[in-house]
């Protein structure tokens, strides 16, 4: 049930964004921009489908909301993995952006998709003008210097550090670079419906550094045919992540913990929430 439920909710994120990105023309920045955006598990996009529908939010604007927050982590991935970054070649199992046409067309199909995320989420159809402005104000926090680019930039800083960083210091940065982007879509759901965002936000953060974990761990043990990408980087680059302080084995009940934590935290949606318990259970069991 599950499988099929993501399944669904990633051919309608895929199809709402091609339909939205329709007028954007057929330029090399457009072109880049559909490339950059197609494929991914959309768990960003999913996670604000299935927040608003357990707290009652409109689908419509909803989808509005999950299509925008799947561009912003389309261009974080364009930007990371250009060669002043993480210098990669594969994502999703295809060329990189900067291979498939060059480096300045990345930075501004990048550009292209933080700029168009901010189109679709202020659009009418995502709803009142004050939910809206909510809206753009929590994901411009999530994305930015605050959030997203800071761990981003704490990340650049710790592949040059002397000292590898420590538990706590991997977990702020995680929770910067990566648990920013997912807390978003499970707070805006729950604003989006109308209802307290708290629970929904502590399921998300316990679910976010569970994601970065899991990430952490496929980079040792995963399959890159299934990743889609280059694995063994966090290794080769000398960086300490989840998995160099705690152990796979640590870092694998940790993951399991928050797992249990981020599902507790779903007791007050009862049965509603099943595909959420589910997805949280997805995360720290994924092959790609
Ligand atoms: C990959 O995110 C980058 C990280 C934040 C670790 P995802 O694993 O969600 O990537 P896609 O969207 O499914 O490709
Ligand atoms: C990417 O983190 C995080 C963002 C783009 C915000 P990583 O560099 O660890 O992700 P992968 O391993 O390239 O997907
Ligand atoms: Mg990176
Ligand atoms: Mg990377
Ligand atoms: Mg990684």
């Amino acid at each position: 049930m599950f499988k099929s439920e993501l399944k669904n909710a990633q051919d309608a994120i895929g199809t709402y964004l091609a339909t939205a990105m329709q007028g954007l023309g057929d330029g090399t920045v457009a072109q880049g921009m559909r490339y950059a955006s197609s494929g991914g598990k959309r768990l960003r996009g999913f996670l604000v489908l299935e927040s608003a529908r357990v707290t009652g939010g409109d689908p419509d604007a909803a989808m509005q909301a999950a299509a925008a927050v799947e561009c912003i982590h389309a261009y974080s991935l364009v930007h990371d993995d250009l060669p002043c970054m993480d210098d990669d070649d594969l994502r999703r199992g295809q060329p990189t952006v900067h291979k498939k046409w060059d480096e300045a067309t990345a930075v501004l199909v990048g550009d292209g998709l933080q700029s168009f995320a901010f189109e679709l989420l202020s659009d009418p159809k995502t709803g009142s003008a004050e939910l809206r402005s909510e809206l753009v104000l929590s994901l411009a926090r999530a994305a930015g210097p605050q959030g997203m680019v800071l761990g981003q930039a704490q990340d650049m800083a710790a592949e040059t550090a002397s000292i590898p960083l420590s538990l706590a210091e991997i977990t702020e940065l995680q929770g910067n670079k990566t648990g920013a982007l997912l807390e978003w879509p499970a707070v805006a759901g729950a604003m989006l419906g109308g209802a307290d965002t708290a629970p929904l936000r502590r399921y998300a953060r316990a679910l976010g550094l569970a994601f970065q974990i899991a990430d952490d761990i496929l980079d040792v043990e995963g399959d890159p045919e299934k990743a889609g990408k280059r694995l063994g980087k966090d290794a080769d680059a000398g960086k300490a992540t989840f998995v160099s302080l705690l152990g796979l084995d640590g870092a694998k009940a940790r993951a399991k913990a928050l797992i249990e934590e981020a599902e507790a935290e779903l007791e007050p949606f009862g049965d509603a929430a099943l595909v959420l318990k589910e997805l949280a259970r997805y995360v720290i069991a994924r092959d790609q």
